[in-house]
């Protein structure tokens, strides 16, 4: 008995309207799934043998205040909000369920023929909300037993139920990531035979999925499936390309599929930020583009992470991505991501911290992270000498930042003022001065201050040939 999870108000109106109306209905779907998994769930999917306009509109009379209920009359849906809950009202149907479809519905159907027409067992649970059967679960596909075995499995046979939508093949890894469920092998197997229906799926609703595969707890487990069902060449040929280790002369390079891979879960194991994780994805896109052998250095990527950052905008735009400031941080992030690794290499210096604090800006904790993701060797000492070495990095930024504020750069000393002091119209000479000053504070030469860096101004001047108003 489902009862003990019937406890959202909009429960009982609808039980004793369906009563009083005769009309058979249900909860169903994500809504059930996750009441069950104990997971938290927002949206309330109520499905009746008749019509969900109408119940939708007797259930608003009896809320207070009433709720306005949005009504979609071609798709036979109506949707009000209750408290924190969007309750979605529609009929039975024989036809294919999902929520975004924008096709009319041609037949009405019974409960029976809705159930079978959604994409997994496990979504395709319902609870009856009438009163001679309150709280009765109706699992025509036992969907509640793949919900303890952790199992995505199609309600029909799976190429019938991929060619209703093929975007649930993606459905069923990004559920199978999320949820850390298993695919049935038959339901996996049609995945593969059938991927290249994926291209008539709208990039938009893939990209959904993806998102959802990336903010998962462990994004890896989609990605392998992807892989192996062979859906990651068709719509991330960049991600699949990283596959595979090439030997020469004994030397060979590590698999960046998989070393990316980790990267991401280890990432994801600190931030939940949709971009950061994209960074990750990405931050050795180019690689296979860059890949070079010489006896002398062995395997080298020489500038992966520029080329890589000049990849992302396609990749954005291919995959309606925003081509925004989020983009412009993935790219940042990229451009940047070994910065920190190089500086830890070495002896930390004062001016090398200044001006990474100078290029990463306030996004400078959020490379931080990637790059401590992005520490994967199997050797243990080399990992902690690395994590020893951020440590100091991170305590040497907080230092300079306090110090110089050169985070977000403001010249202490404006083109205007140079024009000024020089007489000059714009020229080359006014971008030399201020980058020689910019490059003094970073390197430390002079301090981040308008007397050091007009002092600087003057002497640098008189080096480039010039005179002063003064002078004349
Ligand atoms: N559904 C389907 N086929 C689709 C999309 C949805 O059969 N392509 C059905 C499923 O029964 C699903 C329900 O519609 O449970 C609601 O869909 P949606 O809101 O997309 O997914 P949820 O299962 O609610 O999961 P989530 O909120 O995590 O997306």
């Amino acid at each position: 008995m489902m009862k003990k999870y019937l406890d959202h108000p909009i429960f009982k109106i609808l039980s004793d309207i369906a009563d009083s109306e005769a009309l058979e209905t249900y909860v169903i779907g994500g809504f059930v799934r996750d009441i069950i998994l104990q997971r938290p769930s927002k949206d309330i999917d109520i499905v009746t043998v008749g019509s969900g306009i109408n119940l939708a509109q007797k259930a608003a009379k009896q809320i207070k205040p009433h709720p306005r209920v949005s009504v979609f009359k071609n798709f036979g849906t109506a949707m009000l909000k209750y408290g924190d809950a969007e309750v979605e009202f529609v009929g039975a149907r024989k036809e294919s369920y999902r929520r975004d479809s924008r096709k009319p519905i041609v037949e009405n159907g019974t409960l029976d023929d809705d159930q079978k027409r959604r994409d997994f067992t496990i979504n395709a649970l319902a609870i009856s909300l009438n009163k001679d059967n309150y709280g009765e679960l109706v699992d025509p596909f036992n969907g509640l037993e793949d919900l303890e075995n952790k199992l995505i499995r199609t309600p029909l046979d799976p190429i019938v139920t991929f060619s209703d939508d093929p975007l649930r093949m993606m459905r069923a890894i990004r559920f199978a990531t999320q949820l850390n469920f298993k695919i049935y092998d038959e339901t996996l197997e049609a995945i593969a035979t059938n991927k290249e229906r994926i291209s008539i799926v709208s990039k938009e609703r893939i990209i959904d999925e993806l998102n959802k595969i990336i903010l998962s707890p462990k994004p890896s487990i989609g990605f392998k499936l992807l892989d192996k069902t062979g859906l990651l060449s068709l719509i991330f040929p960049e991600i699949s390309k990283l596959k595979g280790r090439e030997t020469i002369n004994n030397i060979s390079h590590k698999d960046n599929f998989i070393h990316t891979l980790k990267v991401l879960d280890r990432l994801a194991q600190h931030s939940d930020n949709l971009w950061l994780r994209w960074s990750a994805l990405l931050h050795d896109v180019a690689k296979p583009a860059t890949k070079k052998f010489s006896p002398q250095f062995g395997w080298t990527f020489h500038s992966h992470n520029f080329l890589g950052a000049k990849m992302v905008p396609g990749i954005f735009k291919r995959m309606k991505l925003p081509l925004n400031e989020k983009m412009k941080f993935v790219q940042k992030m990229v451009d940047l991501h070994m910065r920190p690794i190089v500086l830890s290499e070495e002896i930390v210096t004062d001016s090398a911290v200044r001006r990474l604090l100078f290029d990463a800006g306030d996004d400078i904790d959020e490379l931080m992270t990637l790059c401590e993701a992005d520490i994967t060797s199997k050797n243990k000492d080399k990992v902690i000498k690395y994590l020893n070495n951020f440590k100091l990095v991170r305590k040497k930024l907080k230092e300079i930042e306090e110090k110089d504020a050169v985070r977000n750069f403001q010249p202490p000393v404006s083109g205007e003022l140079i024009m000024e002091t020089f007489n000059l119209s714009p020229c080359r000479e006014v971008g030399t001065i201020k980058d020689a000053i910019k490059d003094a504070i970073l390197d430390g030469i002079i301090s981040n201050n308008f007397d050091e860096a007009y002092q600087l101004m003057l002497k640098k001047g008189q080096e480039l040939g010039l005179t002063t108003t003064k002078d004349s």
